[in-house]
C-alpha cells in the first residue's frame, strides 16, 4: 500500500475559516489525505484565506511566494487557495502565482475530491460558483474521531446587508440558512464524540431562518431551544450578531435557556449617525444602545463584545468621538477594532479615504480605551464564581485551562479536572489576557 499524502491547511481569518479547514481536511481524508503541520512535508497545500482586509489577501501573496521553492524541491507538490481571497480573486491568483494548481471558492467545497483529482492529473482546477445547491450535503462525514471539548457549527453563511465597506456579500453570497434537521444531526455526533459546548457560526447568524420539521420556519432561537435537548450538549454560543435582528425570542432565549452562554457579539462598527448611515448600516447609535438595554434586561450579567471600524471615509474628530462615547456607555468586555481597509467592488471604496496618520491615531486611543474597559471587567471577576469548561493542559504542571461562562480563558490550579468536565471555580486574580481561578 502507497504511503498516505499529506495535507497541510493553513487557516487565516474568521471561525466560519476554521469550521471550513476542518470540513476539506475530512473531505479530503476521504481521497486518502493525512493532516501535517509541516508544509514542508505536505503533498498538498491548502492555504484558507480571508479577504475582509487588504493586507490579509497580501499576507496569502506573500506566503505564497515563500512557498514556492517547495516545488521545486517537491514536484508532485500542490498548492491550493481557498476560502474569500479565492473568490475574490479567481484565476488572478493563479496568474500573479503561477505555483498555484487549485483554486476554490467558499461555495464550492464538495467539489474539492474531483478538483483533487484533476490536480493530480496534471491540470490546474478552479471553481468560484456560487452553486444552487447546499455545500454541506455532499461533504464526507466527519469520522467518528474524538474531538475537544467545544467545536464551532455553521447554521448560516451569507450577507444580504452591504454594509458599504464590506466584501462579505460578494465573498459568501447572499444569506442561505442550513436546515434544521442537518444542524441537529451534527450537532449531535458532535457531542457523541466528546463535544459540550458548540458555537453557532453564521456571517449574520441571528438572521438564520432554517427549514425545520414539517416545513416550518425556523428562527435563531427556536434553532437553539432545540439544540437545547441534546443530552451531553451543556454550552450553545452563536457569532455574528446584526444589531436589528435581536428579535424578541432570541432575547427570551437569553433569559432563559440554560444552556445559552451569557456572552454576545454585537458589532456597531461606529457611534455616528453620519458615518452608519454612510456605512449603511440601517441603524443608528441611539437604536443600538436600545438594544443593549433589552439583552441586559434579559440576562444582567451579559458579556458583550463588539467590532469597530475608525478612518472610514468622511469620519472627522467629532464622529470619532462619537464612538468612544458609545463604548464608554457599553463597556465592552471585548472589543475588535480596525482601521478601514479599502476594498475594492465595496460602495466605499470610491469614497475619498482620511488622513491616514488620523486613522492611526484613532486606531490607538480606541483600543486605549477598549483595553481599559476589558481589564476593569476582568478585574471585576476577582472573587466570582464561574464555570469553566477545561480545554486542555496549561502549561504549569498540574494546571488546566478553559472558558467561562462568559469566554474569558481560565487557568485552574490544583483539583482534578479532566479535559471537558465543567468545573465550578473562584477566580483569585486577573492577568492580562486570562483569569486566575481555583476549583471550588
Ligand atoms: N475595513 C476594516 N474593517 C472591516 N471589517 C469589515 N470590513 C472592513 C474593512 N473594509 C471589520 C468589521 C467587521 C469585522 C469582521 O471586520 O468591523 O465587523
Ligand atoms: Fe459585512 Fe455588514 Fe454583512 Fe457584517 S452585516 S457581513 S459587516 S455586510
Amino acid at each position: 500500500m502507497s504511503a498516505p499524502k499529506k495535507l497541510f491547511i493553513k487557516t487565516y481569518g474568521c471561525q466560519m475559516n476554521v469550521y471550513d479547514s476542518e470540513r476539506m481536511a475530512e473531505t479530503l481524508g476521504a481521497q486518502g489525505y493525512v493532516a501535517t503541520d509541516r508544509a514542508d512535508d505536505a503533498d498538498m497545500i491548502l492555504l484558507n484565506t480571508c479577504h475582509i482586509r487588504e493586507k490579509a489577501a497580501e499576507k496569502v501573496y506573500s506566503e505564497l511566494g515563500r512557498l514556492k521553492p517547495l516545488k521545486a524541491a517537491n514536484p508532485d507538490l500542490k498548492i491550493g487557495v481557498a476560502g474569500c481571497v479565492a473568490q475574490a480573486e479567481g484565476a488572478e491568483i493563479m496568474r500573479r502565482q503561477p505555483a498555484v494548481d487549485l483554486v476554490v471558492g467558499p461555495q464550492s467545497y464538495h467539489r474539492l475530491g474531483q478538483m483533487e483529482a484533476e490536480v493530480r492529473a496534471g491540470r490546474s482546477a478552479l471553481d468560484t460558483d456560487f452553486p444552487a445547491e447546499d455545500k454541506f450535503d455532499h461533504l464526507a462525514a466527519r469520522p467518528k474521531a474524538a474531538r475537544a471539548p467545544a467545536a464551532f457549527l455553521t447554521v448560516q453563511e451569507g450577507c444580504d446587508k452591504f454594509c458599504a465597506f464590506c466584501v462579505v456579500p460578494y465573498t459568501r453570497g447572499a444569506e442561505v440558512s442550513r436546515p434544521v434537521n442537518r444542524i441537529l444531526d451534527e450537532a449531535r455526533d458532535l457531542v457523541e464524540r466528546g463535544v459540550r459546548e458548540i458555537t453557532l457560526l453564521g456571517q449574520n447568524v441571528n438572521a438564520y431562518h432554517g427549514e425545520g420539521p414539517a416545513g416550518r420556519d425556523y428562527s435563531l432561537a427556536a434553532l437553539i431551544w432545540a439544540l437545547a435537548e441534546i443530552d451531553g450538549l451543556e454550552r450553545i454560543r452563536f457569532t455574528t450578531s446584526h444589531p436589528n435582528d435581536m428579535t424578541d425570542d432570541l432575547l427570551e432565549a437569553h433569559a432563559n435557556c440554560a444552556k445559552l452562554m451569557p456572552y454576545l457579539h454585537l458589532p456597531v462598527q461606529s457611534g455616528s449617525d453620519y458615518i452608519l448611515k454612510r456605512m449603511n448600516r440601517s441603524h443608528t447609535a441611539e437604536s443600538y444602545l436600545r438594544v443593549i438595554d433589552r439583552i441586559r434586561a434579559a440576562r444582567p450579567d451579559i458579556v458583550l463584545s463588539g467590532d469597530f471600524i475608525v478612518g472610514f471615509p468622511e469620519e472627522t474628530e467629532a464622529h470619532f468621538q462619537a464612538t468612544l462615547d458609545l463604548i464608554e456607555e457599553v463597556k465592552y468586555g471585548y472589543a475588535y477594532s480596525f482601521k478601514y481597509s479599502t476594498r475594492p467592488g465595496t460602495p466605499a471604496a470610491e469614497r475619498g479615504q482620511i488622513d491616514p496618520a488620523a486613522a492611526d491615531d484613532r486606531l490607538q486611543r480606541i483600543q486605549a480605551l477598549i483595553t481599559r474597559h476589558q481589564q476593569q471587567i476582568q478585574t471585576d471577576m476577582v472573587g466570582c464564581e464561574v464555570r469553566v469548561l477545561v480545554e486542555k493542559p496549561g502549561r504549569l504542571p498540574g494546571q488546566m485551562v478553559g472558558k467561562s461562562e462568559y469566554l474569558h480563558a481560565v487557568h485552574i490550579d490544583g483539583g482534578q479536572a479532566k479535559v471537558g468536565d465543567i468545573v465550578p471555580v473562584r477566580i483569585v486574580q486577573a492577568k492580562a489576557n486570562s483569569l486566575a481561578g481555583r476549583p471550588i
